[in-house]
């Protein structure tokens, strides 16, 4: 390796990279390698100068190596090496060495073996980092994502990055051997409805206007359908203005799908293969299939959400009509005004402290709900305020259908259906949590099936659609698009697939024939030159031999994270918005120039105004 240096800088004489070649990667060599030669190039992770040697964590994409910087293989070297910090950029030449068994470090991939150095160039020096990356206690993620290059320099953050791409890789190889064609669609568009805010775009020729950011790309992939490619995929960019929790960012990535004379078994079919595939390859773990499928009512009945964690137990009871005709008059005041009374038995939780149950009801009354009420079951009888209430008929039948057995704890919610479905469901999450019911190690998919179509909206008072405005009906329900009094029974050929309490990916059969969409619009109160104004392009596509067909579209980020097991979706993007939707790192959205302002005919309205 020829030295080659340039200006000094602190005492440090900067190195040219000059012919030097890279050999191998760090995290690829192993005690196979030793006595080898190589030049690995990289970061100094950590150092530990102890005078005579000095030992650098050297890192690189592919992992972590210790190198030995030792006095007797040349003093200028090793004067040199004196000089490393943190984050220096670096290319060593050195022999790959088996470690004394006392030195083995068990907690890194090439513990086993070091490199011990020859040469060394360095090839450019590092400020003191404002964020440490080699340490397990973390900056502010505030601070770590203005520093976000920094921070995809940890370890744990690059991984996950590059499991992302495996993810990608895996899915786009599986859909091309199954036929499946992957097309980009436009950014910028006229607004989808997929139930956000738009992100919009002011033209500047036409002032005034505007284009919209995809909050999917669901029109273009139904109109390709139309175009006839038959089968469609792309790993699509997605823009939605809507509050962010620890799965949303306001700009995500669906792997989104469509296929042409699809049934929803042919949708299922090829999503469970696809999802099978892909943990195969990333996690080399089979996963079972076909995945379980449960109709909406049933998943709200019997877990009070829409996406269950079915990794634990915990079902939710319906008891109105045992308790209807109870003195409790809270329980049956509500089941009289059509309300419902549904309980959880939280098994073993007899003991729970008046504290904890506390904590519980006020889980319960954050949601909006009134209350929680509690029985013990102890020595074979139930103990609490409100056991007075119910008769010893009564008692047994709460026995028999919640399986209630000494130093359980029943909870019971009286409310409307949705509340009641609300609380208990949140509860049940809580509790699965709190007894530590949760293999973090499992995966359980489902289905979530049959969703209404329709759901009436109590404050404004209209029908809107629960999921998705292109769904066609089950077929049987297509004659109530007809019977308002019958809006509400639709059913849609709608579905979710669910994992781990997590919404993975949502889809539908479209409405391929304009009769029926119209009457999807005329329910939905888009009528007229509304519809005109906002469908009527894709309307008239639909009148020029439009294919039955359908699609979903799993959402990647949220993949990623049950892959690599990420607590948040910021931790699988390389350049995610802060909770609060900015950029911190490029400090935006931020102001623009008067001067662009003026070419877009775009005036600032004052904050408040
Ligand atoms: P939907 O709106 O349900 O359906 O979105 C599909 C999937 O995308 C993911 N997702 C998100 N991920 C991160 N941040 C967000 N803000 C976010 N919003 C959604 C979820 C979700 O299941 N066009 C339809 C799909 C179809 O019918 O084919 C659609 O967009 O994983
Ligand atoms: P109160 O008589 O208001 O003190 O309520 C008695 C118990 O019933 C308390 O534990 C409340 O939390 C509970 N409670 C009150 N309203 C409801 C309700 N709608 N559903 C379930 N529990 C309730």
């Amino acid at each position: 390796m020829l030295i080659r240096q340039v200006k000094a800088k602190e005492g440090i004489m900067f190195d040219l990279l000059g012919d030097t070649k890279r050999t191998d990667y760090a995290g690829e060599l192993d005690v196979k390698s030793a006595s080898k030669n190589v030049v690995v190039m990289g970061w100094v992770h950590r150092r530990r100068d102890m005078g005579n040697l000095i030992f650098i964590d050297f890192r690189d994409v592919s992992g972590i190596i210790q190198i030995v910087f030792n006095p007797e293989n040349g003093t200028q070297l090793h004067a040199k090496a004196h000089k490393l910090r943190n984050e220096f950029v670096i290319a060593v030449k050195g022999k790959v060495a088996l470690r004394p068994k006392d030195m083995v470090n068990p907690d890194l991939e090439t513990g086993e073996i070091e490199i011990t150095a020859h040469e060394l160039k360095i090839l450019n020096d590092s400020q003191p980092l404002p964020v440490q990356i080699n340490e397990n206690i973390l900056a502010d993620e505030d601070l770590r994502l203005k520093y976000r290059y920094l921070d995809l320099r940890r370890p744990i953050l690059k991984e996950n990055i590059l499991l992302r791409h495996k993810i990608i890789l895996a899915i786009r190889n599986f859909l091309s051997k199954h036929n499946f064609y992957e097309i980009e669609t436009p950014l910028l568009m006229r607004s989808t409805p997929e139930g956000a805010r738009d992100y919009l775009v002011p033209s500047r020729e036409y002032q005034g206007k505007f284009f919209a950011l995809p909050q999917s790309p669901q029109i273009y992939k139904q109109l390709l359908m139309i175009s006839g490619f038959d089968r469609y995929f792309q790993i699509a960019h997605c823009f939605r203005d809507e509050d962010l929790r620890a799965d949303r960012q306001p700009e995500f990535t669906q792997l989104d799908i469509e296929m042409s004379f699809a049934t929803q078994e042919d949708v299922f079919e090829i999503t469970e293969q696809l999802f099978k595939e892909v943990f195969q390859q990333t996690l080399g773990i089979e996963i079972p299939t076909p995945f379980p499928r449960f109709k909406y009512s049933e998943v709200m009945l019997k877990y009070g959400t829409d996406k269950p964690d079915l990794r634990f137990g915990l079902e939710i009871k319906d008891l109105s009509e045992i308790l209807k005709e109870s003195d409790f008059k809270i329980f049956s005041s509500v089941i009289e005004k059509g309300g419902c009374v549904r309980a959880i038995n939280a098994k073993g939780c007899g003991n729970f402290s008046r504290k904890e149950v506390d904590k519980m009801e006020e889980i319960a009354k954050h949601l909006g709900g009134k209350g929680l009420a509690r029985m013990r079951f102890a020595d074979g009888k139930f103990e609490g305020s409100i056991e007075k209430f119910f008769s010893e008929n009564v008692k047994k039948k709460i026995c028999k259908i919640l399986e209630v057995k000494d130093n359980d704890l029943i909870l019971f919610v009286a409310d409307k259906e949705k509340m009641v479905c609300k609380i208990l469901g949140e509860i049940r999450n809580y509790l699965g949590r709190k007894l530590n019911l949760i293999n973090n190690s499992k995966f359980n998919f489902l289905w979530v099936t049959d969703f209404p179509l329709f759901e009436w909206n109590e404050e404004e008072n209209f029908w809107q659609t629960a999921h998705h405005m292109f769904t066609m009906p089950k077929e049987e329900h297509i004659k109530y698009l007809d019977e308002p009094k019958n809006y509400g029974k639709i059913i849609g050929q709608l579905y979710d697939l669910v994992c781990n309490g997590v919404e993975l990916s949502s889809g539908s059969i479209r409405c391929h024939r304009i009769d029926i969409q119209k009457k999807i619009f005329n329910v939905i109160g888009v009528t007229g030159e509304e519809l005109e104004r906002r469908f009527g392009f894709f309307l008239k596509a639909f009148e020029y031999g439009t294919p039955p067909h359908g699609g979903i579209a799993p959402g990647i980020d949220r993949i990623v994270m049950l892959i690599t097991g990420a607590e948040s979706i910021r931790d699988v993007i390389a350049f995610p918005k802060s909770l609060k939707a900015v950029d911190l790192m490029s400090e935006s959205p931020s102001e623009v120039d008067e001067k662009q302002l003026k070419e877009l005919g775009i005036k600032i309205m004052k904050k408040g105004v």
